[in-house]
């Protein structure tokens, strides 16, 4: 697990806890300090960028890996670590500036649908996986999916149903798509969009689908250096494209809000007399002059409301200090929450390596608490509702931490009630996991 030594010109995404690993590691019946608490049975999987070779473009375009952890009767079954078995993975040759859904790195998220296990990226065709990790091949829907499908899809907790997008560089720029609870492929509607922008996320109401149409614009230079092909423009606008669930596209009307760049979305709503509500993780710019820019800004946790009838958002900012991998509880999805779980980026961004809390924000009563990582660097964390509780926040909050001292990993379980407590449970790692994007918990896995 040793990392090679940077030097001034190691790009952010090469250097200490983001620079990839370079084996793949099996071990089973890990140490636990603490009590796994024994009704977690399932998989914890999160994927991230691991280039094969060491080296990338961008921290956003190296070989997706996933890192899993099972959990069975207050143990710690197993963890592994693999490299998604793409084509890219296996050796095709890249083709800069070509879109092809087959040819990804399927790096960003991994999600469980309808029995299958789904590793993720914003440009290509889902690819999926077993609940060991072994790649089985990529999932289009019995060959009804012809567009990529984002990393960030929603499952409507009332219905089971996965509602997502996939946005590319040839017009329809933008795609939805519904996949009902047993995994047909119900809808796709094109959507008509001014241009290709870069469409990390999107919300989810019990109501409504939003599309965040924002001023980071397709860049063919870009595209053909073979790195993320996208540019900030101060002309472009930015507006939300919000299409109501189950109805045609005759339903799409656009409201503007202020120019800024949205990876994430916390979650959204609907408020009793049809207002949307949006929370999300706002970044007032990014990527002027391309995404070969060595850090992000800052994240704010900012709220859109968007009153029925209105052209233009109303916009509030519910905190200054930044954050990023924004969560709630999965069962409020599209539904109403008051709890948002988000990663503290730190002094400059997700790119210094120093993410070191985990806030939990109460909207309700404006409070917030937090987890300090003292030793560590924490990654995204995910709530975990109890079997049958009620309580928003009831349950754990379970997340990788990067222990410095020991350069391994750990699981880190929380009490999502008390997150700044000491936590549940922490599962040591025989291996550093990198820093990277999302993941999922998969009871019942
Ligand atoms: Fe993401």
């Amino acid at each position: 697990m040793s990392q090679v030594e940077a030097t001034a010109e190691t790009p952010f995404w090469e250097r200490g806890n983001l620079a990839p690993v370079h084996e793949e590691v099996t071990a089973f019946d890990l140490p636990v300090e603490g009590a796994i608490p024994p009704e977690l049975n399932g998989l914890y999987a999160r994927n991230g960028a691991n280039p094969r070779e060491g080296h990338s473009g961008h921290w956003f375009i190296g070989d997706g890996m996933l890192h899993g952890v099972s959990l069975k009767n207050g143990r710690a079954e197993w963890y592994r670590n693999r490299w998604v078995r793409t084509p890219r993975f296996n050796g095709a040759p890249r083709r800069p500036g070509v879109p092809d859904i087959r040819s990804s790195v399927a790096n960003t998220n991994v999600i469980a649908h309808a029995g299958k296990i789904m590793a993720l990226v914003e440009n290509a065709l889902p690819m999926t996986m077993t609940r060991e990790l072994d790649t089985v091949g990529f999932q289009d829907y019995g060959g009804k999916l012809d567009t990529p499908f984002t990393a960030h899809p929603k499952i409507c907790p009332d219905t089971g149903e996965l509602h997502f997008f996939g946005y590319g560089f040839v017009p329809p720029f933008l795609t939805y798509h519904a996949v009902d609870a047993s995994g047909e492929l119900m809808r796709s509607i094109p959507v008509p969009t001014r241009a290709s922008t870069m469409m990390h996320d999107f919300a989810m109401t019990s109501g409504h689908i939003v599309f965040m149409d924002l001023p980071v614009v397709f860049d063919m230079p870009a595209a053909q250096r073979g790195t993320m092909p996208f540019a900030w423009s101060d002309s472009y606008g930015a507006r939300l494209g919000i299409l109501k669930r189950g109805a045609g596209i005759e339903s799409l009307r656009w409201v503007e809000v202020e120019p800024c760049y949205v990876f994430h979305v916390a979650n959204a709503f609907e408020e009793a007399d049809g207002t949307i509500v949006i929370d999300v993780a706002w970044y007032k710019e990014l990527w002027r002059g391309g995404p070969s820019a060595t850090s992000f800004d800052k994240a704010l946790l900012k709220r859109w409301r968007i009153p029925p009838g209105a052209t233009r958002a109303q916009e509030q900012q519910l905190d200054d200090r930044s954050i990023e991998f924004p969560r709630v509880n999965d069962d409020r999805a599209g539904l109403r929450h008051d709890i948002v779980y988000a990663v503290d980026s730190g002094q400059g961004s997700l790119a210094s390596d120093q993410a070191s809390s985990l806030r939990k924000y109460d909207l309700k009563t404006g409070k917030s608490a937090e987890h300090v990582f003292r030793n560590g660097v924490s990654s995204e964390f995910v709530h975990i509702q109890p079997e049958g509780a009620g309580g928003e926040d009831d349950g754990w909050l379970i997340g990788f931490v990067y222990d410095r001292a020991r350069n391994a990993s750990d699981l880190l379980i929380l009490d999502a009630q008390n997150i700044e407590s000491k936590p549940v449970a922490r599962i040591g790692l025989p291996a550093r996991v990198p820093q990277g994007f999302h993941g999922n918990w998969m009871p019942g896995v």
